[in-house]
């Protein structure tokens, strides 16, 4: 089986990555199934694809196992989720030894993560991706939260997953628009850490069907669990995490959630962040038309009525400006990145028209 570590000391735990692993999610629990319960935490649609068979391959193998779903979206994250579904624990006599299985995307994923930090103190949980976004990105590094009416993910906490079991074979019924989506993550990877993979990604995008996703993963995967290795709760290194995110989020935000996806959003700040990286003179024009090329093959939303002044604010309340100084992340040559406080909001407005 194909394993990458995150290294965390005695939170560290494996990602597995290979195609038809869904299969054996059972072989790879069964040293951990102690009799306890296990709970699946997904929605509906996707118990219907997937879920049910793994339950009924899991109490083939001797595990007690049940499934809870949550709606789709953003609304699966509020408190009235968490609170339902604590109950729900509750009602199938969970207990302290219980384990939970999050099957789904970035949605899933951050709620039963919040919960399993919360239910009983804590208690251990498993990622089993379904999105590619969730497959190289949310899965990883712990980060769990939900939303309040007050902003997106502003309750959460940070607690490592025991494990992460990666089937890149659950990508054929995801849409289309949300592989895409993904896909601007991975191409954030290359971007800042690894310039041969970003010429990779680029060549591949040539041909989505003939696209390595197994490999892509993989390699993404091992950017995450090497950054968050060396910097779990988000100092200086995992901050580059967050290229194109700054304006990404507000994006986000500004939009409204459901009108742009999050990696849409990604893809498009990225292009902003590389023209601001040029404009500082740490990217030539040659290596920004390489990211912008990249970026241009994925099929993204047009923002031309995109007004920078309306832009700003979200922007400047974006959580990654601390004590009113924005940190914004640049590339220093292609696959190199460094988190930057020099950035003005005229080269930010700048930035912005290159979008149109
Ligand atoms: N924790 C982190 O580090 C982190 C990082 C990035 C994003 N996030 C969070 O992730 C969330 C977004 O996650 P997402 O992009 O995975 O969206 P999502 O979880 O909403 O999934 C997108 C849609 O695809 C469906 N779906 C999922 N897998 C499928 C499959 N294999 N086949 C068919 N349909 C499938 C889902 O039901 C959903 O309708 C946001 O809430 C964001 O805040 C968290
Ligand atoms: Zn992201």
């Amino acid at each position: 089986m194909n394993t990458i570590q995150v290294n965390l000391e005695e939170r560290s735990y494996p990602i597995h990555v290979e195609s038809g692993l869904l299969n054996h999610v059972p072989s790879i629990l069964s040293d951990n199934n102690e009799g306890q319960k296990w709970i699946v935490i997904s929605q509906y649609r996707l118990m219907e694809l997937f879920g049910f068979d793994l339950v009924n391959n899991l109490k083939a193998s001797g595990f007690d196992c049940e499934f809870i779903t949550l709606p789709i979206g953003e609304a699966a994250k509020s408190l009235n989720e968490f609170s339902r579904v604590i109950s729900q624990m509750v009602e199938f006599s969970c207990d302290r030894k219980t384990n939970i299985l999050a099957l789904g995307g970035g949605v899933v994923g951050d709620v039963a993560g919040f919960l399993s930090s919360t239910f009983m103190r804590g208690i251990d949980y498993y990622q089993i991706p379904t999105t590619l976004l969730a497959m190289v990105d949310s899965s990883i590094g712990g980060k769990t939260g939900i939303n309040i009416a007050e902003g997106k993910n502003l309750v959460g906490s940070i607690y490592q997953p025991q494990g992460v079991i990666v089937d890149p074979d659950i990508l054929q019924t995801l849409p289309q628009e949300e592989v895409f989506s993904g896909l601007g993550e991975v191409i954030k990877y290359g971007a800042i850490w690894n310039k041969a993979f970003l010429i990779d990604i680029s060549t591949w995008l040539e041909n989505i069907d003939s696209f390595p996703f197994e490999d892509a993963i993989r390699k993404s995967c091992k950017i995450k669990a090497e950054v968050v290795s060396k910097d779990e709760r988000e100092g200086d290194l995992r901050r580059i995490l967050n290229f194109g995110h700054t304006i990404g989020h507000a994006l986000e935000s500004h939009l409204g959630y459901g009108k742009i996806r999050h990696g849409e959003a990604v893809a498009l700040g990225m292009k902003c962040a590389g023209f601001i990286s040029q404009k500082l003179n740490l990217l030539s024009k040659e290596e920004l038309s390489t990211l912008s090329q990249t970026i241009n093959q994925l099929p993204l939303p047009q923002l031309s009525h995109i007004n920078g002044n309306h832009l700003m604010p979200f922007i400047k309340t974006d959580k990654k400006s601390e004590k009113g100084v924005l940190n914004f992340v640049l590339l220093d040559g292609l696959g190199n990145a460094l988190s930057s406080t020099d950035v003005t909001e005229e080269l930010i407005q700048e930035s912005l028209k290159a979008l149109n």
